[in-house]
C-alpha cells in the first residue's frame, strides 16, 4: 500500500492549471499536504494573488481526489501567492520588482490613466504589493487621480520615498513640479526621469509595477523597453474605429520593442461610442481581449475628484469591470512569465 500522502499527489498531478496548461504538481504549486479524519489539508500556491481562476482549482481537485482516493472524502484548500519573476532583471537594475506592466495607448484621452490606477488599486486589494509610475512626464495626472495635492516625496538616503495612497505606491512628476507650470523636457531628460522613478525610488519589494504610459509611439515607451524588461503591456482603445487603428499602431510598437502585449482593454463602452471595438481588434489580432469598462459618470468624477473608482464604487458595473481585468492582467502576465519555465522560479528576487 502507497502511502495516502503519495496517492493524493498522484491525484492532484492530473489537476491541470487553467493558464499554464501544466498539472499543479509539477508546477510546485502544492504544499504542505495533511490527510486527517478523511479530510485532505493542503495549500494551493498561485502565481498571483489576484487569481481569477480559484474555483475552477476548487473544481478540478474535487474532482481528482473525491471517489478516487480512498480515504478523503473532503478536501481543504488554503491558499497562498508568489507572484513569479522571469530572472530578465536580474543584473540589469537592482529594482526589486516581480513584474512590471505598462499601460499604453495610440492615443490621449483613452483611459490609461484611469486604467493604471484602478488596476494598480484592485491589485492591491488582493493582498499585492504594487507600485504606479506616472510616466506621463509633461502630463501627469494620476496624482489628482489619486486626491493626492501638493507635498513634495520624502528624500531619505539619498532615494525619493514614494507616495502612498489607496493601498499602492505612487511616483509622479506632478509631486516635483509646480502645478500650472508646464514641464519642458527633451528626450533625454525624459529617458532620465523615467529611469530614476525606476532605481532613485524607495520602492521596496513590489508584485507588480504598472507604469502608466504617456500617448502615442512616441519616447517614453522606447526608453522604458530599452531600459527594463518589461512583463508586458496592456492596451486600452475606445470602441470607436478611430481609437482601434491607433490601438493597432500601439501593438505594432510593442511588438517591435519586444514586449508582449498582454491583451486589449476596451474603455468608455456604451451607447455613444458603441460597444466591441476593442473586443473585435482582440480577435483579429489574436491577442487576449482583457475586459471593457463602460463610459460612466463615476468614473469620470472619480478621476476628477480622487476618487478611483474601485476604491470606492468596487461593486459598481465599472468597479467590477475594472478588478475583473486587474485579475486577467495578473493571469496573463503570469502566463508570460512562466512560458519558457518549466517550474515556477519561487523565492528568486534577491
Ligand atoms: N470609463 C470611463 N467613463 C467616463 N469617463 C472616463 C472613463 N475612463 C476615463 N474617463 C475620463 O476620461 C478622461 C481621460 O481619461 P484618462 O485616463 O486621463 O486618459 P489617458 O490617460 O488615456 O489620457 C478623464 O477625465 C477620465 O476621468
Ligand atoms: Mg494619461
Amino acid at each position: 500500500m502507497t502511502d495516502i500522502k503519495d496517492q493524493m499527489m498522484a491525484a492532484l498531478s492530473t489537476v491541470i492549471e487553467p493558464e499554464l496548461h501544466k498539472d499543479i504538481v509539477s508546477l510546485n504549486m502544492v504544499r504542505d499536504l495533511q490527510v486527517e479524519g478523511g479530510t485532505a489539508k493542503f495549500t494551493i500556491v498561485l502565481t498571483t494573488p489576484a487569481c481569477p481562476l480559484k474555483s475552477v482549482f476548487v473544481e478540478r481537485c474535487n474532482e481528482a481526489v473525491i471517489g478516487k482516493v480512498p480515504g478523503v472524502d473532503k478536501i481543504d484548500i488554503n491558499w497562498d501567492s508568489q507572484v513569479p519573476t522571469d530572472h530578465r532583471f536580474q543584473g540589469r537594475q537592482n529594482v526589486p520588482m516581480r513584474c512590471v506592466i505598462a499601460v499604453g495607448s495610440g492615443k490621449g484621452g483613452v483611459g490609461k490613466s484611469t486604467v493604471s490606477i484602478n488596476i494598480a488599486i484592485a491589485l492591491a486589494e488582493t493582498g499585492a504589493r504594487v507600485g504606479l509610475i506616472d510616466a506621463d512626464i509633461l502630463n501627469p495626472n494620476i496624482p489628482q487621480m489619486a486626491g493626492l495635492g501638493a507635498g513634495r516625496p520624502k528624500v531619505v538616503n539619498n532615494k525619493m520615498q514614494p507616495i502612498e495612497a489607496h493601498g499602492i505606491k505612487i511616483i509622479s512628476t506632478g509631486f516635483l513640479t509646480e502645478p500650472d507650470k508646464p514641464m519642458i523636457m527633451r528626450g533625454p531628460m525624459l529617458q532620465s526621469a523615467i529611469r530614476q522613478f525606476f532605481v532613485d525610488v524607495e520602492w521596496g519589494e513590489l508584485d507588480y509595477m504598472i507604469v502608466d504610459l504617456p500617448p502615442g509611439t512616441g519616447d517614453a515607451p522606447l526608453s522604458l523597453a530599452q531600459l527594463f524588461p518589461l512583463t508586458g503591456a496592456v492596451i486600452v482603445t475606445q470602441p470607436q474605429s478611430v481609437a482601434v487603428s491607433d490601438a493597432i499602431r500601439s501593438a505594432a510598437m510593442f511588438d517591435q520593442l519586444n514586449v508582449p502585449v498582454l491583451g486589449i482593454v476596451e474603455n468608455m463602452s456604451g451607447d455613444f461610442f458603441g460597444e466591441g471595438g476593442g473586443e473585435k481588434l482582440a480577435k483579429q489580432r489574436d491577442l487576449p481581449f482583457l475586459g471593457r469598462v463602460p463610459l460612466d459618470s463615476v468614473v469620470r468624477e472619480g478621476g476628477d475628484y480622487g476618487r478611483p473608482v474601485v476604491a470606492v464604487a468596487p461593486e459598481s458595473v465599472s468597479g467590477q469591470g475594472l478588478i475583473s481585468i486587474a485579475k486577467n492582467v495578473a493571469a496573463r502576465a503570469s502566463v508570460v512569465m512562466l512560458q519558457n519555465s518549466d517550474v515556477i522560479p519561487l523565492n528568486v528576487i534577491g
